[in-house]
């Protein structure tokens, strides 16, 4: 069912430091900062060959990226997102399943403008998901 890794999010607490690291330490291809009211979060993509960084700062009262910043001060890794198909097929099979959807189960659109849903960690090893249609 799931496709391709589509990105890696990493929470930083300083944006432009982490673009520029990605961009002069690590010569990736950095695109501009995006703002994401509807998931509260400021984002930069970072383009590789095989896959996409999502660096996540917070953006706004009550980011659900806050908490995580709090036990993690440096940053750390938040979410792996898969590509699916069919985003409500896939919701359908992990709810028979028994896997946990985060929020009302109803699609969102994510930050490349394709719907997306979370999947529990708890469920995935400790592991936030989630799935975009592609
Ligand atoms: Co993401």
């Amino acid at each position: 069912m799931i496709g391709r890794l589509n990105h890696v999010a990493i929470a930083v607490p300083d944006l432009a430091a982490a673009a520029r690291q990605y961009e002069a330490v690590l010569g990736a291809q950095v695109r501009a900062p995006q703002d994401e009211p509807d998931h509260g979060v400021r984002v930069v993509f970072i383009d590789l060959p095989n896959t996409k960084v999502e660096l996540l700062t917070p953006l706004g009262e009550g980011s659900p990226i806050a908490g995580f910043l709090e036990k993690n001060p440096s940053g750390g890794i938040h979410h792996l997102c898969f590509e699916v198909e069919d985003i409500l097929a896939a919701r359908d099979r992990l709810l028979a399943e028994g896997a946990r959807v985060l929020g009302p189960a109803e699609p969102k659109i994510g930050a490349h403008g394709k719907p997306v849903l979370f999947l529990h960690p708890k469920d995935f090893n400790g592991t936030l998901i989630e799935l975009e249609q592609v």
